[in-house]
């Protein structure tokens, strides 16, 4: 992939992107150029790569052991499980939430762009008759008690004391905000029910008349469907002690699967975190050398703390493919966070990407368009050049064809830390050896958490 002409300059250009000792955004602009440059080259560098060293990097960064899952009511939790792998929430019983955050593919599809209501199969298999795809990539939903935006634009968000900003607007009132106990995904799980393309359905339900804004009716009208199965009015019941089923709305729902989301897909066992707690040999050589390199380099300026995401937008010009959010001259282009601000400054822009587990979540970026964790960190390396000459053929074939050139706005919009960044091969190999590290064993296998049957007794399907 990489042109001979880019290699020569690379080891002089890898040394421009070197920021040690840098730790808040604002600075970042006026790089440095000092001594601590020596580091990627090899034998005399300055200072010692030691456990310390990293360990003094990260906490420069935020970048600490990730908290131990919040405490959740057994019951809650039990509700929550249920609830995310029941097809009952989606309007013609085809789609439950773990259909696109899949156990056996670490929350996530293993799909550049998920296919929802009307589709059939799991995973990479999973098609649809009328080729519909959804515009993004599912994210997988680890470590989510940490952020404070859901979505790749945030466009469920809250400011962290009880209000929640949301595409309901007033239709989310106080009284459900107050039931919301887990942050901005305990509101997460109220949209992709409204959604026609991922669980509502087109038509042949009683769901698909509502009007697209009228979340008020959609939430009610699946408390309904849940209300006429005994076993669930139970479970609310105990979820909720001292609370009728009857009185109770979707925020219930909706919280309830964030309380199982937040207690069980928390995972804070990764060789990583054994490191921070002081286990030195819990890193290979290589990985300490890429953390050292993620830690000095600018990877770290947005991805930061426990989580390693700075829970802000950025633009790190990712090429669009699929359908698209109906936006631009084609109606195929995706705008990100401007859709959620109206701000022309937040064009192009998404959220910052968690990375724990990353090595497992595959496809990457907001529309799955880099297919490998080592694409999409060698994407880093000249990434306007990247963008340029994106490579649809990674792809699988219905989505080939569906490449966008939006790239002068995109590289427009470009966040400017990524000005002159070039890696290295070596560099590269070095930061996927790093992200490597983020793995907790645990994440590897979560079929563990897959209920056999579901109060439905609609087919699970995993
Ligand atoms: C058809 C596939 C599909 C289904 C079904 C689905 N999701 Fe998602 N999920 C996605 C996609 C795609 C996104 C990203 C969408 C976006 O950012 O616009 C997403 C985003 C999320 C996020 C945000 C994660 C983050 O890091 O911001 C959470 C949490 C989540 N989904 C949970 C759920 C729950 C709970 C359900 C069931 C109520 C569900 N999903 C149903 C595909 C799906
Ligand atoms: C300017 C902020 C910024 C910098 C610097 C940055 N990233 Fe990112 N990173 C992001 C954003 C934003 C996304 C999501 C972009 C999108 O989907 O359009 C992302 C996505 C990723 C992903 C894909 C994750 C996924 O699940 O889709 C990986 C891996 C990653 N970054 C690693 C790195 C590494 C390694 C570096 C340093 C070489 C780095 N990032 C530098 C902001 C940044």
């Amino acid at each position: 992939m990489r042109k001979g002409s880019h290699i020569a300059p690379a080891a002089i250009a890898a040394a421009l992107v070197i920021v040690l000792g840098c730790t808040d955004q604002q600075s970042t602009d006026a790089v440095s150029l000092a001594p601590a440059a020596q580091h990627n080259q090899g034998g005399s560098s300055d200072t010692a790569l030691t456990p310390q060293l990293v360990r003094m990097l990260a906490a420069q960064r935020g970048i600490g052991q990730l908290d131990d899952p919040p405490h959740v009511r057994p019951e809650l939790v039990k509700l929550g499980q249920a609830l995310m792998f029941d097809p009952i929430l989606s309007g013609n019983h085809d789609v439950s939430c773990a259909t696109c955050h899949v156990a056996a593919y670490a929350t996530g599809d293993a799909r550049s762009l998920s296919i929802g209501a009307g589709g059939t199969g799991l995973g990479p298999g999973r098609t649809h008759p009328d080729g519909v795809f959804i515009p993004r990539n599912a994210p997988p939903i680890f470590d989510l008690a940490q952020l404070r935006h859901m979505f790749w634009d945030g466009r469920v968000e809250t400011d962290g004391h009880g209000h929640f900003i949301t595409p309901a607007g007033s239709q989310l009132t106080p009284a459900m905000q107050r039931v919301l106990q887990f942050g901005a995904v305990s509101a997460q799980p109220m949209f992709p029910v409204a959604a026609r393309a991922e669980m509502r359905g087109q038509s042949g339900n009683e769901l698909t008349g509502i009007f697209d804004n009228d979340y008020a009716d959609i939430w009610s009208g699946l408390m309904r469907r849940l209300g006429k199965i005994p076993q669930y009015r139970r479970m609310f019941e105990q979820a909720y002690p001292g609370k009728r089923f009857d009185d109770m709305n979707f925020a219930y729902a909706s919280n309830a699967i964030a309380g199982f989301l937040v207690s069980k897909f928390t995972m804070n066992n990764s060789p990583w975190d054994r490191f921070l707690a002081g286990r030195d040999n819990a890193l290979t050589q290589q990985q300490l050398e890429g953390a050292r390199s993620f830690l000095t380099l600018k990877c770290s300026v947005c991805h930061n703390g426990p989580t390693f995401s700075d829970d802000k937008f950025h633009d790190v010009a990712v090429a669009q493919i699929g359908p698209g959010q109906g936006e631009g001259l084609q109606g195929r282009d995706d705008f990100g966070r401007m859709n959620v601000t109206g701000n022309p400054a937040d064009k192009y822009l998404f959220r910052t990407t968690p990375l724990r587990n990353v090595e497992l979540t595959g496809p990457y970026g907001h529309d799955g368009s880099i297919t490998t964790l080592e694409g999409f960190i060698e994407h880093y390396s000249e990434s306007d050049v990247k963008l340029h000459t994106y490579d649809p053929s990674q792809l699988e074939p219905d989505l080939r064809g569906t490449l966008l050139d939006n790239t002068t706005g995109v590289l427009a919009q470009r966040d400017t830390l990524l000005n002159g960044v070039v890696l290295t091969p070596q560099l590269v190999d070095n930061l996927v050896a790093y992200m490597r590290a983020l793995t907790d064993p645990a994440a590897r296998n979560l079929t563990r958490f897959v209920p056999k049957k579901v109060p439905s007794g609609l087919p699970v399907g995993q």
